[in-house]
């Protein structure tokens, strides 16, 4: 039988301690919410990766706190027992302490979330010091931090030598310090998220960061083949929507084209003496 039981942050905490893998995975609408939280993921993050593959945008940075918020309000609506993560984007935190705590806040307040993410490392330590005295949960975010695309040049592996490494350590245990209750770790190597995990009591949720995490987290349309553009090499597909999904509608395309849809099974009738009726009034 699902385990039906409300997931909280001290459940999510214990599972790292009971060394029990933690599952994330994003939602943007109410359908992907439902169907995720019953399959039983423990946490959905309503991730700011909804600008690229549910809005179109080339990356990351244009999607609006508004915008966040309106989705967030359909992942509420959709999910039962995950806990719910609001992905804080760019600029809606990175301006000051006051705005960071502003719209952290509306996450909860209007979106339905229990918790935020922000990303970024000891440089944003302040602004997550500030959520976290407001009692809001935040979740870290280091090594490929996807509002960083322009700095950074791309989406590249990041820690990868010994002092950018020992820089991702560091980040990790001052945001440990500065209270976050987890830290998605994305696209560092498996050596440098097994260091991390093992340095950190809070857990740690890998992206491309190998197994010695102790959650996993997925975009919802990577791992359901469901975004046409790139698909990191981090990424295990486990459908193929994009086939399923054109093949059908080329299918209904078709029926429709060559009358073979609607049938008499999808067509409504009307009763025999009414039909009656209505020729003798014409
Ligand atoms: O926005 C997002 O989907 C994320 C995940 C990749 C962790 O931040």
């Amino acid at each position: 039988m699902a385990n039906t039981q409300k997931i909280t942050i001290p459940y999510v905490k214990q599972k790292k301690l009971d060394q029990q893998p933690i599952t994330m995975l994003t939602a943007y609408d109410f359908p992907s919410a439902r169907l995720v939280d019953k399959a039983g993921v423990d946490i959905i993050l309503v991730g700011d990766s909804l600008a690229m593959t549910v809005m179109g945008h080339p990356n990351t940075l244009a999607v609006t706190m508004d915008e966040m918020i309106h989705h967030s309000k359909m992942v509420a609506r959709g999910a039962e027992r995950a806990l719910l993560i609001g992905d804080m984007p760019f600029m809606s935190f990175q301006a000051g302490v006051t705005e960071a705590i502003k719209n952290a806040g509306r996450f909860l307040k209007e979106g339905g979330m229990e918790g935020v993410k922000l990303e970024g490392g000891r440089v944003v330590l302040e602004k997550i010091r500030a959520i976290v005295d407001c009692e809001i949960p935040v979740m870290g975010h280091i090594g490929l931090t996807p509002q960083s695309v322009t700095k950074l040049g791309g989406y590249r592996v990041q820690g990868k030598t010994a002092l950018t490494a020992q820089q991702l350590i560091a980040d990790a245990i001052a945001l440990q310090e500065a209270g976050c209750f987890a830290i998605v770790l994305e696209a560092v190597p498996v050596s440098v998220a097994e260091i991390i995990s093992s340095e950190i009591s809070i857990p740690t949720i890998g992206i491309g960061a190998g197994k010695h995490c102790d959650g996993q987290v997925l975009v919802f349309h990577d791992l359901l083949g469901y975004y046409h553009l790139h698909t990191p090499k981090f990424v295990k597909q486990y459908a193929n929507l994009n086939k399923i999904i054109s093949e059908a509608v080329s299918r209904y395309c078709k029926d429709v084209e060559q009358k073979k849809f609607p049938t008499e099974k999808q067509s409504f009738k009307m009763l025999e003496k009414e039909m009656k009726k209505l020729k003798k009034m014409r």
